[in-house]
């Protein structure tokens, strides 16, 4: 699927979403059909080959958006399918596949997001106040996970400066920390597959936090976004590897001091709190020099991994002085 510049596009008015997704329904059936014969299949079964979808995002509704100029990438975009079956959620399990099998009970609504901790007024945000709180911007940005593959992913939000000046932070506040939604009975994987201290955590420094890249994130080409990809409200930090941008978030705290982050706590050697991409700085058990974009054919996958993944123009002042060898 290619689209053209998508920064022209409000993803609203993008249709190939749906070409592409009746083009793999089709391509699935007549599979299936050739294999199984068609009129063997049951009821159940025919839904599941003509809807690759998972059920999980059954419940998507289109949003209305605006134009960003912060979009940020006219790379051909990451397909609708892939965005949303190849994920990291380990609330829901360890493979790519299980957030999108077992997420569908996430309970989306109603839904509320706590502010707390040093804040004028601590408060709750309903989701659909936070939903009007500004205009919805389409705003394609590159995803790069820490496990060297990456995506380019068309989201929809608003800067996350623009919630936190609602919040009010107080001067004392220097870091912001992220929890997310955590219900061992809804996310049973949690505990049975991983020893994660939930709820997952993640933090920034306040003017990292305050940069109009970092996006509070309600849906991708132009829908709320699908329980698997962290609905009904995210992060998402293109300069940052992908396991900084929390999902399903329930809780925003301002605090003194540097919050403790999930993967951080799991293994300190290999993730870092600042986890800004960077090729020049191996993980330790591999390169991050070059990664794997998916959904592109093989022989097309390997590119070469940008510095704060392209986005050095806007973000690097918030690094002047730190060893960025260091700073992992
Ligand atoms: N947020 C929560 N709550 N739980 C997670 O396991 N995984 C992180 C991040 N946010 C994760 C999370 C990781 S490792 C990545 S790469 C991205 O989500 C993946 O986002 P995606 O599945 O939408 O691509």
């Amino acid at each position: 699927m290619l689209i053209g510049k998508p920064s022209d596009i409000p993803s609203s008015e993008i249709t190939s979403k749906s070409a592409y997704r009746e083009f793999l329904n089709r391509r699935r059936f007549l599979k299936a059909a050739a294999i199984t014969g068609a009129s063997m299949l049951g009821a159940d079964r025919l839904a599941e080959v003509l809807e690759p979808r998972t059920r999980a995002d059954a419940a998507v509704t289109k949003l209305k958006t605006v134009y960003s100029p912060l979009t940020t990438t006219g790379e051909q975009l990451t397909s609708y399918q892939d965005i949303t079956t190849y994920n990291n959620f380990y609330e829901f399990g360890v493979d790519k596949d299980q957030p999108a099998k077992n997420s569908g009970a996430l309970p989306t609504r109603p839904w509320s997001v706590k502010v707390e901790g040093l804040v004028a007024k601590p408060r709750t945000f309903d989701i659909e106040d936070l939903l009007k709180l500004r205009p919805l911007e389409d705003r394609t940005y590159r995803h790069r996970c820490v496990e060297a593959w990456s995506m380019v992913i068309p989201w929809v939000g608003y800067s996350l400066s623009e919630f936190i000046k609602q919040c009010q932070p107080l001067s004392s506040a220097n870091y912001v920390q992220f929890l997310s939604y955590y219900n061992h009975g809804v996310e049973p994987w949690a505990t049975r597959e991983t020893d994660i201290r939930w709820p997952y955590s993640e933090g920034l420094r306040m003017d990292e936090a305050m940069n109009e890249l970092a996006l509070l994130t309600f849906g991708l080409y132009g829908e709320t976004l699908p329980n698997q990809d962290g609905a009904p409200v995210r992060i998402v930090l293109p300069w940052k590897y992908g396991f900084k941008s929390a999902k399903s978030l329930v809780t925003i705290r301002f605090v003194k001091k540097m919050p403790h982050t999930t993967w951080n706590d799991e293994s300190s050697f290999e993730y870092g709190f600042y986890a800004n991409v960077n090729p020049n700085v191996p993980h330790p058990r591999w390169s991050q020099e070059y990664e794997r974009r998916i959904g592109l054919p093989f022989y097309e996958q390997r590119r070469k991994t940008l510095m704060f993944n392209g986005y050095t123009d806007q973000v690097a002042y918030l690094y002047k002085g730190m060893d960025l060898r260091k700073n992992f």
